[in-house]
């Protein structure tokens, strides 16, 4: 694959999608492209893109391939315990009212599993979560919150019961985990960020970014969060140079906003 033909097909995508492959690590991308490109039947990218631009399927195909949109609940759960016992208790100690945000929330195990352990360490308190992705497909999933024995795993089975409901022998999440998620539309690359989290997480998303990508967006989580908010990321994303994106490092995934936080509202 020429670089020409990557770099007509990036700004095709572009123009069609709204994806930007530019900021989207290269090499991976293209080797993964040339797999999905292959199995379409086309021969180059200019005849892929001519095949992505005639039919909705392969564009959908597509759009899927790029999102890759693997989840689960409690993904790597020894973090979420951490999140619980050290992170959690601290923040919820500083404000009255705790606002999270899950960017990359693919089909909503990551959010519900937020839900889930924020309902247990204060059922009655004032938290809000806002779940973002790119992909509004996966987005209808994560509403719908219906979910495969295999997406439930890391659920203890105490945790089962209270949460799901059994629905044949899939599981839905209960109103009251779903009631407590906003899910939007929201492209990291390229949309505005909400503003005054308490915590942000991301994990498993800037991993598919160039680095320059990545960095921006550790920056604008910062704008983000609020003096003394967290931004909890996975274990393969480390930041290279927290202090100079304005934060502390708290443990390994686990990012403090310098600065202290602002007096409880
Ligand atoms: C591998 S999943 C991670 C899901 C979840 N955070 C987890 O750790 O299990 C990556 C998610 O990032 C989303 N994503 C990819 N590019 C994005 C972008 N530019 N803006 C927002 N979300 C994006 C994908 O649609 C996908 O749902």
């Amino acid at each position: 694959m020429v670089n020409l033909e990557y770099s007509y097909f990036q700004r095709k995508v572009l123009d069609l999608t709204g994806i930007d492959l530019s900021s989207y690590k290269s090499e991976q991308m293209r080797r993964r492209l040339g797999t999905i490109m292959a199995r379409s039947g086309a021969h180059n990218l200019f005849e892929y893109y001519r095949l992505l631009s005639r039919d909705k399927a392969r564009l959908q195909e597509f759009r899927d391939f790029v999102t890759i949109n693997v989840s689960e609940f409690f993904r790597i759960p020894d973090k979420f315990d951490y999140l619980r016992t050290h992170v959690l208790p601290g923040l919820m100690a500083d404000r009255r009212k705790l606002r999270v945000w899950s960017a990359g929330c693919s089909n909503g195990s990551e959010p519900y599993s937020l839900a889930i352990v924020l309902t247990e360490l204060a059922p009655f308190g004032q938290w809000q979560i806002l779940a973002t992705d790119i992909d509004a497909t996966v987005l209808e999933r994560a509403r719908a919150g219906i979910y495969q024995p295999a997406d439930l795993v890391n659920v203890k089975s105490g945790l089962l019961k209270q949460f799901f409901v059994a629905t044949g022998n899939q599981f839905q999440a209960a109103d009251r985990i779903r009631n407590r998620v906003q899910f939007k539309t929201h492209d990291l690359l390229r949309d505005e960020y909400e503003k005054d989290f308490d915590l942000i997480v991301c994990r498993h998303v800037v991993i598919y970014f160039t680095e320059p990508a990545k960095e921006e967006i550790f920056r604008k989580f910062n704008d983000s969060l609020r003096p003394g908010g967290v931004l909890f990321i996975g274990g393969t994303e480390v930041m290279k140079n927290p202090s100079e994106l304005g934060y502390s490092s708290i443990s390994v995934s686990f990012y403090r906003k310098v600065g202290a936080p602002p007096p409880s509202n």
